[in-house]
């Protein structure tokens, strides 16, 4: 990598286009494949090889039926990093490392930096409330420092950085670079639908909200009246919406029923989860690809960062990059000489 800024990997939004043009324009990119089948991650490495000579990563989900082949499949062809959309396990853990691959993990509170340290993860993503999709209770500018003091790995900041300005902040708390979800998805390369973009684009800073209502775990996403309806639903609506859902996603990621049920056992058990919260959980991509793939902003759901109130343009990945580098250097070079 030549600049410390990660792409990080985003259901349905970081294919191999953004991750490419990511990782070519100097920073890394992120395959999102976390609502990939196997052949579809298999698929989108070979076209990130194909368009891209640095190096670029996965984000994967940590208790899927396939995990342990999906890793395998990661390592076999030669990807350098791992990122987990979910707190990751030793057993996991352990196999990609044995393997070379650099193990990423995002945390929203002190406590788990240091429990996923303490598994062998070699970086975190420390990712404030402000960030996009789940997210924690605590702001970037608490958590960056606390995380940064309490473990002995490197830390990437994430959650409301679009610029140089934050750059420099995430390096001056410590960190050792930035992470972005929002940013990106609001790029040229980014393959989100335009009326979705418009919708992104024309969001202010007060237009997000943090709701529980999607899948039981807080999640931030635009307010829609979509979004207004589901907090105001019954459970039994919410898991009768869910249970349809879930069995939309079980059709598209051609996952069958066994596996979904083992994967959803495996749920329950690692993140202490009730079946009720498990079907929601299984749901939620199909409600986020309604919006992300089909451009259907009734149906579907908008995971965004607070930060989506301070974007107003869709520049190239490249432009994003070179932009947050030349501000990051002159804002460097002014307090030098200051
Ligand atoms: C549309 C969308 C989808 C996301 N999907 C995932 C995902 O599949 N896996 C994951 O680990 N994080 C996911 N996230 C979180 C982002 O990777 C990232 O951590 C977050 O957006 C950073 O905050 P920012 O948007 O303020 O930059 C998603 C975020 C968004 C906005």
């Amino acid at each position: 990598m030549r600049y410390p800024i990660v792409q990080t990997g985003m259901g349905w939004v970081a294919g191999a286009r953004l991750a490419s043009a990511t990782s070519n324009a100097g920073g890394l990119g992120i395959i999102a494949a976390a609502t990939m089948s196997l052949g579809e991650l298999d698929e989108a490495i070979s076209e990130v090889a194909r368009r891209t000579d640095n190096p670029y990563g996965v984000n994967m989900r940590t208790d899927q039926a396939d995990t342990k082949d999906r890793a395998k499949l990661i390592a076999s062809r030669g990807v350098k990093v791992v990122s987990f959309a979910q707190a990751p396990n030793q057993a996991l853990v352990e196999q990609l490392r044995q393997a070379g691959v650099v193990t990423v993990a995002t945390v929203g509170a002190p406590r788990h930096a240091i429990k996923v340290a303490s598994m062998g993860v070699d970086c975190v993503i420390a990712q404030g409330s402000e960030g996009g999709g789940h997210t924690g209770a605590i702001p970037t500018s608490l958590l960056l420092p606390s995380v940064v003091d309490s473990v002995d790995i490197p830390v990437i900041g994430a959650g409301g950085f679009y610029d140089g300005r934050g750059l420099v902040a995430a390096l001056a708390y410590g960190a050792q670079g930035i992470a972005m979800g929002t940013r990106f998805l609001l790029s040229l390369e980014s393959t989100v639908p335009d009326v979705v973009k418009a919708k992104y684009l024309a969001a202010s800073l007060a237009d997000t909200v943090v709701t529980t209502a999607i899948d039981g775990a807080p999640q931030r996403v635009i307010i829609t009246e979509k979004i207004r309806s589901m907090e105001k639903a019954g459970r039994l609506a919410a898991y009768l919406r869910a249970i349809r859902a879930a069995r939309a996603f079980q059709m598209v990621s051609g996952e069958s029923f066994l596996s979904l049920l083992k994967e959803g056992k495996s749920m329950k058990s690692s993140q202490e989860l009730s079946w009720s919260q498990v079907i929601m959980a299984a749901s939620a991509p199909m409600l986020t690809k309604a919006a992300m793939v089909e451009g259907n902003l009734e149906a579907g759901i908008l995971p965004t960062g607070q930060v989506v109130g301070e974007i107003d343009s869709l520049p190239s990945v490249q432009e994003i990059i070179d932009s947050i580098v030349v501000q990051a250097k002159e804002i460097l070079e002014k307090l030098r000489t200051a």
